[in-house]
């Protein structure tokens, strides 16, 4: 038996929800025991109606437009498509036609085209996406031109646009590309991606553009501004912090800050203030989050203590260290003879102070707890210890630095065990939680 997923929905059958979890059984000749097991969540038709214009730039991501435009249209969508001359040295706009059974759109100057092409576009669509959108397509549309059919649409948008940029990284690093995309951000655009990975020349870096599913999950969020968060201010803290001994060692931990930083963006793209107090990573933090850089126990707490009384939700993602050396060496200590102790003090626990202090229930606070064994029983006390409204309980095994992990979300009405999932997903059961209980 297998437990198998169909590509796309069968015709007729009843689209499932999204997140619910769907599964066909089919059988097959093989005995029993070697049957493969895939499980499938998303067999949404949830941009059903929905009619999205993709616009494609010229970058060597554009081959993966083409399933873009599949996914959006076997979720639902009706899809135009409309192309810059740059983008046609990529792939052909044959294709597009071909696959969304309109013809692209590629010359402004169509002679056989009796409106004003730009125009109708722009007014059909429901949401614009452009994927790939590179450093010079996103320089132009903050420039605000319109030289070409897909710029001229989205200078009469009135629906939202999307851009999932890809270019190589020294592009996407340039303080002109970083300049444009605030710009953007200002003027209401929405950003998915890019992520770090394999760029067309080999390299590794950050860069390349967001996978079509991702990017697809991206536009459905356009429309669901049921779990919008608009109008509330999030604090997110994320990553280790770091216990000097001397000006060259120190004392931290493992974290990635990739969890902390999922839930900012998440927040961000849902329309709240999201103030983002993090330790030292590697990673950058989302466009269009307030940063607040720190390196300590003692100054994530200065950080955000000072600003609690002003935000609606604390999720402290962040892995506090618990103790900090109670003297720290100005100069690097030399070796000596024999062993060496360090002593430690404890460090003040954030959470378990905002537990203690807040009056009523603003903020909402929501812990974590990674540990290494009886993960949820640990959990449990946590939430009662710290007095917080949920604790995310993960292994630390499967949560430390990837980019999945599987959780537990611990509440006061019970525990509720999740699937395997990235972080990304686990970001937004985090946050429909917190907007369930948001007043
Ligand atoms: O007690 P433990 O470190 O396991 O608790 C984890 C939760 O408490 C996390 O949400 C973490 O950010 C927070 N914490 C804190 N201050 C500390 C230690 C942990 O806010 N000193």
């Amino acid at each position: 038996m297998v437990l198998a997923v169909p590509d796309e929905p069968a015709r007729g059958r009843k689209p499932v929800l999204r997140d619910e979890l769907a599964a066909v059984v089919v059988k097959q000749q093989d005995p029993p025991e070697r049957l493969r097991i895939i499980c499938y969540t998303k067999w949404a038709m949830s941009l059903v109606n929905k009619r999205i214009v993709v616009g494609l730039g010229g970058g060597i991501a554009a081959f993966k437009t083409v399933e873009l435009a599949r996914i959006l249209m076997q979720r639902g969508a009706e899809v135009r498509v409309a192309m810059t001359e740059s983008a046609q040295h990529f792939i052909g706009p044959t294709t597009f036609s071909a696959l969304t059974g309109h013809p692209t759109a590629i010359d402004l100057w169509d002679k056989s085209y009796a409106g004003e092409m730009h125009i109708d576009l722009a007014q059909w669509a429901d949401a614009i996406v452009v994927a790939p959108a590179t450093a010079d397509l996103l320089a132009r549309a903050v420039a605000g031109m319109a030289n070409d059919v897909l710029l001229a649409t989205l200078l009469c948008a009135n629906s939202p646009v999307l851009f999932a940029p890809a270019m190589h990284e020294r592009m996407w690093l340039a303080p002109s590309t970083q300049r444009n995309l605030q710009r953007l951000l200002a003027d209401g655009a929405n950003i998915e991606g890019p992520v770090r990975g394999l760029l067309a020349n080999g390299q590794e870096g950050m860069g390349r553009m967001q996978e079509p599913a991702l990017i697809a999950d991206a536009v459905e969020e356009l429309f669901a501004e049921t779990r919008s968060l608009s109008g509330k201010t999030i604090l997110v803290s994320a990553g280790p912090t770091i216990e000097d001994i001397d000006p060259v060692r120190f004392i931290s931990n493992r974290s990635s800050g990739r969890m902390g930083y999922a839930i900012a963006q998440r927040a961000c793209r849902r329309g709240a203030r999201v103030i983002l107090v993090s330790g030292p990573v590697s990673i950058s933090p989302p466009g269009g989050v307030e940063a607040v850089q720190v390196r300590s126990a003692v100054q994530m707490h200065q950080a955000v203590k000072s600003r609690a009384g002003e935000v609606d939700a604390i999720v402290m993602t962040a892995a506090v260290a618990d103790y900090r050396p109670v003297a720290q060496a100005s100069d690097k200590i030399k070796k000596q003879t024999g062993g060496m102790t360090i002593e430690l003090e404890r460090n003040p626990d954030i959470l378990a102070e905002l537990g203690k202090t807040r009056v009523g229930t603003t903020p909402i606070l929501v812990g974590f707890a990674m540990e290494t064994r009886d993960v949820v029983s640990h959990a449990e006390a946590k939430l009662k210890s710290k007095r917080v409204d949920l604790i995310v309980a993960n292994e630390a095994s499967v949560a430390f630095g990837g980019d999945h992990t599987q959780a537990t979300l611990v509440s006061h009405e019970g525990n509720q065990p999740l699937a395997p999932m990235s972080k990304r997903e686990l970001a937004e059961r985090i946050l429909d939680w917190v907007y369930s209980r948001i007043k």
